[in-house]
């Protein structure tokens, strides 16, 4: 098989780590239109495979065509013999070495305008010079917390940290922005049932994050500038079968999830809005695909199941509470 080919101008840049590894950017490979690489290395807790990543994140960029979210190309693996790691270990730290890893698409950042209004919004005045100069805080992803609220203003917390890295929007924050919520929810909806009825997988922490669109940014007017909605991360993902133990590994899955989707029983209007959404949308779409590919299964009894995953999240909601509160008073 034909290797892709990569190409570094100058050292590999860290732009995310993660429980499975480090994230570098900085390549990219000329084949096709060129394209911004990043490498996800398994260099990370042991246990977590980034051979499974790269199969699902291979499927679901073969199999699905989704048309509100964004999945990075899932270019390549590379195992640790792989000659490619003899261009790519003198631009990492000394003492690198070779071990599987996954080559995609790079989310490119959102826009220089959209990092001035976060910092603007919520970054400490004493911080600002600094994260606005700072070389890391320009690998700026904005991850959407459809389902929580941030309670404190982070301007009126002791000022201690700041980052733009995988910056967590909470509702909220997102709403006093007057960004599009209605359409993310639409979005991790369509993403969510085509994971679960097409992929057949659980989407077990699977994140979503505002970068820049694969075409030219800084386009329109909205306050993030013009950005799209990125799915990625499915090192976690595990086939589920359409049958209850599939159902029970979705709510869990969802519940275990950092809080992207809106919550059932919202206890406002607009909340409980944007769960109707949510759910209306993953309905529609999970009906849509079990319909047209029932793998030699009954598309009746695929259908209950699709309406029975929504009913098993709103059902598993008081239990996963308290799940939430406490990881949200130990973060
Ligand atoms: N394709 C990508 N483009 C840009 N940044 C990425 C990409 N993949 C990962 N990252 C960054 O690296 C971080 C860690 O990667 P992730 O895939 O979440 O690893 P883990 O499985 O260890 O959680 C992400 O949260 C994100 O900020
Ligand atoms: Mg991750």
């Amino acid at each position: 098989m034909r290797l892709l080919t990569l190409e570094t101008s100058g050292p590999l840049e860290r732009v995310g780590a993660g429980h499975c590894g480090s994230v570098w950017g900085n390549l990219t490979s000329p084949e096709a239109d060129p394209i911004p690489v990043v490498i996800k290395r398994e260099d990370g807790a042991p246990g977590r495979s980034l051979r499974n990543e790269f199969l699902v994140q291979s499927q679901v960029c073969s199999i699905t065509s989704l048309e509100q979210v964004l999945v990075p190309s899932c270019l390549d693996f590379m195992e640790n013999q792989d000659p490619r790691w003899c261009q790519i270990l003198p631009q990492l730290p000394d003492g690198s070495q070779g071990c599987n890893a996954m080559l995609s698409e790079k989310i490119q950042p959102v826009s220089i305008r959209a990092r001035r209004t976060l910092i603007e919004n919520y970054c400490p005045d004493e911080l600002r010079d600094h994260i606005l100069n700072s070389k890391e805080n320009r690998h700026c992803l904005v991850r959407v917390y459809l389902g929580r609220k941030r309670l404190l203003n982070p301007k009126q917390r002791q000022a201690r940290f700041f980052s733009l890295r995988n910056f967590p929007l909470h509702i909220n924050q997102a709403e006093e922005m007057a960004l599009p919520c209605e359409s993310y929810a639409k979005a991790m909806a369509e993403a969510l049932a085509t994971l679960h009825w097409k992929v057949r997988t659980d989407a077990a922490d699977v994140e979503f994050v505002l970068g820049s669109p694969r075409g030219d940014p800084e386009a329109n007017t909205s306050a993030l500038g013009e950005h799209s909605l990125w799915m990625l991360d499915f090192d976690c993902s595990r086939p589920i079968q359409a049958d209850d133990s599939g159902l029970t590994a979705i709510a869990k899955a969802f519940w275990g999830n950092d809080p992207y989707y809106p919550r059932p029983h919202g206890t406002n209007g607009r909340s409980q809005k944007l769960w109707d959404i949510f759910s209306a949308e993953y309905q529609r779409v999970g009906l849509e695909i079990v319909r047209a590919y029932p793998m030699g299964e009954n598309p009746e009894r695929l259908s209950n199941l699709v309406h029975a995953a929504i009913g098993r999240i709103e059902e598993t909601h008081s239990h996963s509470q308290s799940l939430a509160i406490a990881k949200y008073f130990t973060q």
